[in-house]
């Protein structure tokens, strides 16, 4: 019997709600395979957790992540208790900073069953990298002054080696999928940072001659994947253009709440973060409207990642079939519960085993 330790961080909202959901389905999943275990520690790390205490997360909180094989993110932010910058940098970016989860892998592609608000969806079957770890999201600038001679600098952070390594994942991925790698830029705005990334986009291209390459300004890029998604494979990204892109890729796809993500440590140093795209949505928390597929499905690349990859297929599978049948949540047309969305594929992976 394997046993795989998972530290569980439900967050806020909704992310309670589709953590138990991906929770019950990985159970489920380990029943059928029968010879994993999957042992979830909940850590009740958010904004609830920062009203008592002052901090997201407590002090120690990245030394007990390491101890893990894994950690599984659902979603964090509560603005009427806790501004979002403090939200998101003292748990999510602290996480992915600190455990050196350099890169975001963010699959977007059509389900069975899921209507994209797309005129013609053509099946589209992309995956966009996106540089985690630095880019335009950093800390280095500063307010001064008051008043009218108020002045706030935000510096954009790009070094060679997180540029590199970004583009080459994606290079090494567009390999295993056999197509092509499309690079978002903006070297005609803004003038430092995205000829330099150009340039090593070229400089890795050039190692990869059967790749088929391209760069694209991000607006033009952000138009093409609403009118022809289906031209694009490997997509890699700068922290916010990737992040943007990714919350577009989750909206053709049907909802938001369908998108999965994979924070990676490419080196294997520390375990890597598994969190779906959307946010806690306080807009339906509470209510059980909340869609568990994109945290089942980042559950199911997880298990991709753990070596698991039947599994993790198993349930992206069971997904499909639950979706295909008409089972959906509110977002996505439907009229079912979490829980009822849940259980019919727990339900779905249990007739694979009959079978
Ligand atoms: N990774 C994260 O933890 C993460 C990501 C984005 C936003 N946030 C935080 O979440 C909070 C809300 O942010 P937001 O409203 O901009 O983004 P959001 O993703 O939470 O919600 C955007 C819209 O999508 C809907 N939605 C999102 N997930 C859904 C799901 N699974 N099922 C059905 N509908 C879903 C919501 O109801 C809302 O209308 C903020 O505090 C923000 O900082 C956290």
């Amino acid at each position: 019997m394997k046993n795989f330790r998972i530290a569980c961080l439900p967050g806020d909202g909704i992310g309670l709600e589709v953590m138990s959901a991906a929770q019950d389905v990985l159970q489920t999943a380990a029943e059928i395979h029968g010879g994993v275990v999957f042992d979830f520690t909940n850590f009740p790390w958010g904004s609830d957790y920062y009203v008592e205490n002052g901090l997201m997360m407590p002090e120690d909180g990245i030394r007990q992540l390491k101890e893990f094989d894994t950690v599984f993110l659902g979603a964090v932010g509560n603005p009427k208790l806790v501004p979002d910058h403090i939200s998101l940098w003292g748990m999510l970016i602290k996480i992915r900073r600190e455990l050196e989860l350099s890169l975001n892998v963010r699959p977007a592609r059509v389900l069975r069953g899921i209507d994209s608000p797309l005129h013609s969806p053509n099946d589209f079957n992309f995956i966009v990298v996106r540089e985690n770890s630095e880019g335009e999201y950093s800390e280095a600038g500063g307010v001064i002054h008051n008043g009218p001679d108020e002045i706030a600098v935000q510096n954009g952070i790009f070094t060679r080696k997180a540029t590199e390594r970004a583009i080459r994942y994606a290079f090494k991925l567009a390999k295993k999928r056999g197509s092509k790698v499309t690079s978002a830029t903006k070297s005609n705005g803004i003038v430092h940072s995205m000829p330099f990334w150009d340039r090593i986009f070229n400089e890795v291209a050039a190692e990869y001659p059967d790749v088929e390459t391209r760069s694209v300004h991000i607006d033009a890029l952000s138009a093409f994947l609403v009118t022809k998604p289906e031209t694009f494979d490997v997509i890699v990204a700068s922290n916010l253009f990737g992040d943007i892109l990714t919350d577009l890729g989750g909206a053709i796809m049907g909802s938001i709440g369908i998108a999965p993500s994979a924070n990676l440590n490419p080196e294997g140093k520390y375990p890597s973060m598994f969190e779906p795209v959307h946010g806690s949505a306080p807009d339906i928390a509470g209510q059980g409207k909340a869609n568990p597929l994109g945290q089942v499905w980042t559950a199911s690349m997880m298990l991709d990642h753990l070596g698991l990859p039947e599994l993790g297929a198993a349930i992206l599978e069971a997904c499909e079939e639950v979706t295909g049948e008409g089972i959906k949540t509110p977002d996505i047309g439907g009229t079912s519960s979490t829980e009822e969305v849940t259980a019919a594929i727990c339900s779905a992976l249990r007739k694979k085993a009959d079978v």
